[in-house]
């Protein structure tokens, strides 16, 4: 058996406070793994790293934006001072801002996508991975080792209604994914990405039951998939058994690709 080799090894989770990231985040730590989380919601931070030093685990929590650069660097800067090394990133900090493009009714335009809605999941999804990819890489690059795993989207897959600012940030995530895979091989840093299917946490809240439901239909497993779903792909991603994985999308969707 290989193992995993997470032991001692300073991950950062983005979005760690909740959802896919806070499971991530107690995933690694019950490796041995030391977790950075960062998120722009500090109130269940307390709560996380009790969590992770309930289960042995070493956790830190800062509250970091990740479409902010400065935020983004003085993290960095502070989680070496803190750890000394940063081996594995998980960019899965992430947001929804839905709307149609143009909404059409009875011969009228009803509403449109504004800017603010476009540049608000533009900035988190796909400028804050790379902003934190940027920041992180020149350690691993000179540890000669490292990990970097970015949220997609079955959307940036196949695209969804109502989703043109967010499908665009998950499809781009895959294209940085490879080429980042391509720059970084030569130092022995392995880059991927996971797209996830329908995962039941607060960021579906916004999306109507409908949808959902249909969703569910199309599912060949018919069910949402659970945060420690993602999280144990994570991990393996990140761990010595995934020595020769690089430059991939791995979907975790119970199937919906093909139910479609
Ligand atoms: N849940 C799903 O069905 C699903 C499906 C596909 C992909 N994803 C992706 O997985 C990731 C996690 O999703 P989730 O469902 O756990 O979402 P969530 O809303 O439950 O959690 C997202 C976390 O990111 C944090 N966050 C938001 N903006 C931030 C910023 N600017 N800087 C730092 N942190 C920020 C939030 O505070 C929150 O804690 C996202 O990238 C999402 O797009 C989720």
């Amino acid at each position: 058996m290989i193992e995993t080799g997470l032991a001692g090894k300073v991950v950062i989770v983005t979005g760690g406070a909740a959802g896919i990231g806070r499971a991530t985040a107690l995933r690694f730590a019950s490796e041995g793994a030391r977790v950075a989380a960062w998120d722009v919601d500090s109130e269940a931070a307390e709560a996380l790293i009790g969590e992770i030093e309930k289960g042995g685990g070493e956790g830190h929590f800062a509250t970091v934006d990740v479409a902010q650069a400065s935020q983004v660097e003085a993290a960095v800067a502070a989680l070496i001072d803190r750890w000394g090394q940063i081996d594995v990133l998980v960019n899965n900090a992430g947001i929804l801002r839905d709307s149609q493009l143009v909404k059409w009714k009875d011969g009228e335009v009803v509403s449109t996508m504004t800017d603010e809605a476009f540049d608000a999941v533009i900035g988190v999804n796909l400028k804050g991975v790379f902003l934190c990819a940027r920041a992180v890489a020149p350690h691993m690059i000179r540890a000669g080792s490292g990990a970097i795993l970015n949220a997609s989207s079955v959307v940036g897959l196949y695209g969804n209604f109502g989703q043109t600012n967010y499908a665009a940030t998950k499809a781009a995530v895959i294209n940085m994914t490879r080429s980042w895979s391509r720059e970084l091989g030569r130092f022995n840093i392995r880059v991927n990405a996971v797209a996830p299917g329908f995962i039941a946490t607060e960021i579906l809240k916004s999306m109507p039951q409908k949808i959902l439901d249909g969703m569910v239909q199309h599912t060949p497993l018919h069910r949402m998939g659970t945060p420690e779903e993602i999280a144990e792909v994570y991990l393996w991603l990140a761990s010595d058994a995934a020595s020769y994985v690089s430059g991939t999308v791995i979907s975790v969707d119970g199937g919906l690709v093909v139910g479609t």
